[in-house]
């Protein structure tokens, strides 16, 4: 694949498409999301605003370092705060594909369609990749970003049209899209981040208490492996509890599930072979500093029968 006549034509595309009008970009500070951003910024410069939706599910300090990133590329983002909705929407919720329907119709009937009615724009850019389509249109789960390709048209129930330049593009590409168009390697080799965000991370209802201890765990499970080298790895939050004991007394406390695979894009993975000492230094941190976590265990299933999330 030739990139860069890759990213030319889209950039045509794009101006093609939005003519003399504006558009936005939602920025979720993931690979595909600032690729997009970046194309857009190419085809339309000033009017192009950038957003990024803090849905509450987002990992430690990430609407701040999406900010810093992108300031320092040329690039102004705009932080909409939408926690309440988001948490709101999803209370009392425990069916995966309920949960993952929600987030995205809180984010494309609610957010988005206010935010764009409010700017009086009717172009919403955003960065669909080819494996969101096919496993939404095969029916694995729900990509929260996938509704064309499914039958439902955001023009005719929301009144505005999707720009999706990536929908040919596989990780592996995009990644090389992206270091092509400038962005800094803390983006392009960025490991992938779902849409439903750390709500993909929960099993059962997802609550802000839920979401901040997996949130702590992320912080700490994304620092040790940084340097592994593998496509993915994340902590997930099972409902179930378990027994343990700690200062001498009986703790019934939750159960945390690492996942850490090898991919190229996602359609297949196969968990990396961690070292015993990287999982029990990993185990000490998640058992210490986090309260109520009493029990550490190591997800070995490929992709497939398992898919790389939970949920
Ligand atoms: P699964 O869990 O289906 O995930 O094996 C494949 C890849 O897609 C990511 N993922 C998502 N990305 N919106 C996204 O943009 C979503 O709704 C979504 N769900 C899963 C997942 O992290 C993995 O890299």
């Amino acid at each position: 694949m030739n990139y860069k006549k890759f990213i030319d034509k889209k950039i045509k595309e794009i101006r093609e498409i939005v003519g003399k009008e504006k558009a936005i970009s939602v920025l979720s500070g993931g690979v595909d999301s600032s690729t997009v951003t970046v194309l857009g910024h190419r085809a339309l410069g000033s009017r192009l605003k950038t957003i990024f939706i803090n849905n509450g599910l987002m990992r430690e300090n990430e609407p701040e370092n999406v900010v810093k990133v992108f300031r320092k590329i040329g690039i102004k983002v705009e932080v909409i705060d939408a926690k309440d909705k988001f948490f709101k929407a999803l209370k009392g919720k425990i069916d995966p594909e309920e949960k993952r329907k929600i987030i995205s119709d809180v984010f494309y009937r609610d957010v988005f369609k206010k935010i764009l009615e409010k700017n009086r724009v009717k172009f919403l850019l955003q960065g669909t990749n080819l494996t969101d389509i096919e496993e939404t249109v095969a029916g694995i789960k729900f990509q929260h970003n996938v509704l064309k390709q499914i039958g439902i048209s955001t023009e005719k129930k929301f009144g505005y049209r999707l720009i999706e330049p990536l929908i040919e593009l596989r990780k592996d590409d995009i990644r090389k899209v992206a270091k092509l168009l400038g962005l800094p390697e803390e983006i392009h080799q960025r490991i992938p981040f779902p849409g439903p965000a750390l709500a993909a991370r929960v099993i059962g209802e997802v609550t802000q208490e839920k979401i901040a201890i997996v949130r702590k765990a992320t912080a700490i499970v994304e620092k040790e492996l940084k340097n592994s080298g593998a496509f993915q790895y994340f902590p997930v939050l099972m409902e179930d509890k378990a027994t343990g004991v700690r200062g001498g007394k009986r703790e019934f406390g939750n159960i945390i599930i690492i996942r850490c695979v090898e991919s190229i894009d996602a359609r297949t993975a196969t968990p990396t072979k961690l070292s015993w000492k990287v999982l029990e230094k990993i185990t000490k941190h998640l058992t210490n500093e986090i309260a109520g976590i009493n029990r550490v265990c190591y997800d070995i299933t490929p992709k497939p029968p398992a898919t790389i999330e939970y949920i």
